[in-house]
Formats: structure tokens, C-alpha cells, sequence
């Protein structure tokens, strides 16, 4: 990866706080936005403002082809069978609601989860089980995924629908769940997958094909695109099947007074005025991000290879020892227990080092654990060997003040 000429793609990052550059290791977060993406925002707002779909003049030619534009690049980044089975949401989280809601789930189906899910994958499900009594089963996942005992649930249930809706890359401490074993054994035993990969689609290659996954939820913002973007990927057949999560223009072809014809997909999931401007920005990002892809987890493992080997007498670090098996995340808490917002805070105040602290939306694993959060430093493509040492001889410093 050429460092110099990928940072010389995003502005931001020659941004000085108080005369000193800035480090930004929050990507997990909010990933920073290459200048083609920013541009073609620009050019939208600038070129021709317009409604996509509907309105057949200069502009709304241009928006709706440059909606579709972004929709197969899409679809061929992830290696998808139709660009029907693209949905444009605002993020991971809605795409998993839109499941939530929409799948015709019956009284006693299952839903399988982990142990680490965020919020987003945890709050829609624990409401399901409330309002249409369904069980929610949720695995640890702490010394790994357990595919024996993974099998061993599928095999006891008896229902009509086992919705298995697992993070893919944690984003609370870097951990994988395997994918593929795991969506062979659901489908071996009926039951469908959806994986949450808002913390693995920036990161690596996913190719919904091979996998052979039901369906997919990831967000735009973390994988170099605008905020208010996302994508639901869901197989044409299941997608069928689903009622409209949320109704409105856009998603009819024809109303009466009385009745109403649905669109086809993906419009009929899309209610209402689209992101345009984001969108099409999006479609900017997933085309740099191609001629990185291949080679951005073992970028990550340099780097988090060095705060790991540069740190790990200083703190403990959450989720697996080997940063091999965390990517790019390097979650963890000081062994002096200096409170991990106050790193956060001073490595900010003093260094304009960027990283996340809390409980990363993943307050149930903390509360099981009895721990309140983490400190959380997140690489991305963008990312230097020089950041990752600055970022240790800094934290280091820090713990060192406090005994
Ligand atoms: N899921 C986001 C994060 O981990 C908000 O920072």
C-alpha cells in the first residue's frame, strides 16, 4: 500500500489542531472520505440538484443514472446475482430493522445471536421476542464461535423460521465470527443467516456469493462513504417475500383509494425522496475502496501489531491476543485503571490522538463482564506505521503519570 499516495487523497487529513497535525484512529467509527467522494457530493448540489425516478428532464436523468451507477457498483463489489438485491438504507442499523420488521415471523420462531452484537443487533431482536414471542438465543462467543454447540441449537429446534443474525467483525474488540462454517451448518438445518458486517465490509473482500449468505447489513460512512448511507443485501427470493418495511412514495406502482400495488425491488424497500448526493457518493467511495480491498486487513495487522507489541505490558487488551485475529482494532483498558474516557480525553487534549471510549453500543457484553467500556484505537487504509508508534509512546506516556 503506497501510504503517501493514498493520504494524499483525503484532505482532512492535513488538518492541524493547534499547529500540530492529528491522528485519526476512530475509523471504526466514522471512516475519514477520499476527495472523489466529496467532489461528486459537490458536483450533485452543484450540477444538477434533482430527483431521481421520477422527474424525466436533464437533471433527473442524470440523478436517477447515477443512483443506478452506484447500486452495481455495489453489486459487483460484493459479487451479487441482481442489483435488485441492493437496498438502499441509511445504515447497518436500519437494514437489520428492516428484516426485523418485515420478515414473517411467527410466535416460538428463533433468533440466534452472539454474545458481542451491537445494539443495532440486539434491541430490534429483544423487541421481536416481545411482541411475537420468539426466543432469542444468545451464544458467547468469548473463547470463540463454538460451531459444535452452534449445530447442537440448530438440531433442537422445532419451528418454522431460525433467523441467525450474528455480528460478522466485532466492532467492540476485532473479533471474526466464521462466516462461511457457519451459514454451511445454518442452511445444512433450515435456517437463514443475516450478518451484520458494518465492522467487515470496509475491511475485506466479501463475496455474498461464496458465502452463500441470506442476507447482509453494512453502512456507507465506515468504508470511506457519506454519512446517512447503507446497504441491506438480500437474496432476490427472500427479499420477495418480505412486506415493505416502511411505506410511502416510491414503493407503489399504482394506489386507489382503496388499494395498492407495491413496486418491484429494491424501490419497493426505498419509501420516500432518496440521499441522492450520498448515494452517488457512496458509489465514489465503493470504487476507490476496490483497489484497496485485497490489501487492507494485512495493512491493519502491521499497525495493529505494533500498539499491540507496544502496549500490552501497559494495558489489557480486549478480544483475541493475537491482533491477527483482530484487524484493526485495538480495544483495551489500563492495568493502572486510569479511566479509559480520560486517555481518550488526554490523548486528544495533548497529542490530537482520536480514539473511541464507552461501551462502543455493546453495553450488554460490558454489563455481563461487570466492566463499564473501553479505550478503542481503530486503523484504517489511511493509517501510518510513524501513527501507530506515535500512538503508543503517547499512551505509554500517559499510563506512565499515573501510578
Ligand atoms: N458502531 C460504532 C462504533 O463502534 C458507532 O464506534
Amino acid at each position: 500500500m503506497d501510504e503517501e499516495k493514498i493520504r494524499g487523497y483525503f484532505p482532512i487529513l492535513e488538518k492541524k489542531i493547534k499547529g500540530k497535525p492529528i491522528i485519526y484512529l476512530d475509523s471504526a467509527c466514522m471512516s475519514l472520505k477520499p476527495k472523489p467522494v466529496i467532489d461528486s457530493i459537490n458536483e450533485y448540489y452543484l450540477e444538477y440538484t434533482s430527483c431521481g425516478e421520477r422527474s424525466s428532464h436533464a437533471f433527473g436523468r442524470e440523478t436517477t443514472k447515477r443512483m443506478e451507477k452506484t447500486r452495481e457498483r455495489v453489486k459487483k463489489f460484493f459479487n451479487a446475482k441482481n442489483a435488485s438485491e441492493i437496498v438502499f438504507t441509511k445504515n447497518t442499523t436500519e437494514g437489520i430493522n428492516l428484516i426485523a420488521k418485515s420478515f414473517p415471523f411467527q410466535k416460538n420462531d428463533i433468533i440466534i445471536s452472539t454474545g458481542k452484537e451491537h445494539n443495532s443487533n440486539l434491541v430490534p431482536w429483544l423487541q421481536l421476542a416481545k411482541e411475537k414471542q420468539i426466543k432469542h438465543n444468545i451464544m458467547s462467543t468469548d473463547n470463540g464461535f463454538n460451531l459444535e454447540e452452534f449445530e447442537s441449537i440448530l438440531k433442537q429446534q422445532n419451528c418454522e423460521n431460525i433467523m441467525v443474525s450474528i455480528v460478522h467483525t466485532s466492532n467492540m474488540d476485532g473479533s471474526s465470527n466464521p462466516a462461511k462454517e457457519i451459514i454451511k451448518i445454518a442452511h445444512e438445518n433450515d435456517a437463514l443467516v443475516m450478518l451484520d458486517a458494518a465492522q467487515s465490509a470496509p475491511h475485506k473482500k466479501i463475496d455474498v456469493k461464496k458465502l452463500d449468505v441470506d442476507f447482509i447489513s453494512f453502512s456507507g460512512h465506515k468504508m470511506l462513504g457519506p454519512t446517512g448511507t447503507g446497504i441491506l443485501y438480500g437474496k432476490e427470493e427472500l427479499l420477495k417475500k418480505l412486506n415493505p418495511f416502511m411505506t410511502g412514495g416510491d414503493t407503489v406502482k399504482e394506489t386507489t383509494y382503496t388499494s395498492v400495488e407495491y413496486e418491484n425491488l429494491p424501490e419497493k424497500f426505498e419509501a420516500g425522496l432518496q440521499n441522492y448526493a450520498n448515494f452517488i457518493g457512496l458509489g465514489e467511495a465503493i470504487k476507490y475502496l476496490g483497489k484497496y480491498i485485497e490489501d487492507i486487513e494485512e495493512h491493519e495487522i502491521k499497525l495493529n501489531t505494533i500498539a499491540t507489541e507496544g502496549l500490552k505490558e501497559y494495558v489489557n487488551i480486549l478480544g483475541p491476543q493475537n491482533p491477527k485475529l483482530r484487524t484493526g482494532i485495538f480495544s483495551f483498558n489500563a492495568k493502572n485503571k486510569m479511566d479509559f474516557h480520560e486517555i481518550a480525553l488526554l490523548l486528544d487534549e495533548t497529542n490530537n490522538i482520536m480514539i473511541r471510549s464507552g461501551a462502543h453500543c455493546v453495553h450488554s457484553w460490558f454489563n455481563a463482564h461487570n466492566m463499564k467500556g473501553s479505550a478503542r484505537a481503530s486503523f484504517y487504509l489511511y493509517n501510518t506505521e510513524d501513527e501507530a508508534k506515535h500512538f503508543v509512546e503517547k499512551t505509554k506516556e500517559l499510563l506512565k503519570m499515573k501510578k
